[in-house]
């Protein structure tokens, strides 16, 4: 499966994509969520026998933006961005429906469009929970860190 999986989406792995990596989303970098995204994307609409290819490939592309976004404020930007990433992978792939859906509402509710697709439901619910994941796993590491941190302090204080 993650054979197949890196087969989708290793044509769209452009070095503008792996700009991604030097950009901090939820914590980690934007490259490592979209592949997440994109990951549990293809597994759960393969196991519907939906469309997986359309649905993985938009799901890999439904964060791609750089800068266009990022020095506008923050409630700009969450409404925004769909807009930015249909804009920068249409120069490497002919969007479907159902691709252009997938990225255009992956921020429902927090953009007011639904989503008119199946896929485009799997794509907005992976999104949300990965980026829960994600920011709770960020948080852990820096409590983790600090308490550390605390521990160290303490010690040296009381001995
Ligand atoms: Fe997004
Ligand atoms: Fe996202």
């Amino acid at each position: 499966m993650k054979d197949e999986f890196n087969d989708i989406i290793k044509p769209y792995l452009t070095d503008e994509f792996y700009e991604l990596k030097s950009i901090e989303h939820h914590g980690i970098t934007r490259y490592d969520h979209s592949i997440r995204v994109a990951y549990y994307t293809y597994l759960v609409t393969k196991v519907l026998h939906i469309n997986y290819e359309e649905a993985t490939v938009a799901a890999l592309f439904h964060d791609f933006f750089t800068d266009e976004v990022d020095e506008e404020k923050s409630i700009f930007k969450l409404r925004r961005h769909p807009k930015y990433a249909i804009e920068n992978a249409s120069k490497y792939v002919d969007l479907t429906d159902i691709q252009e859906d997938i990225i255009k509402t992956h921020m429902f509710p927090i953009t007011f469009t639904p989503p008119k697709y199946l896929e485009s439901w799997i794509v907005d619910i992976i999104d949300d929970v990965s980026a829960v994941y994600e920011k709770a796993y960020s948080l852990r590491k820096e409590i983790s860190a600090a308490m550390s941190f605390i521990f160290i302090l303490v010690f040296y204080c009381i001995k």
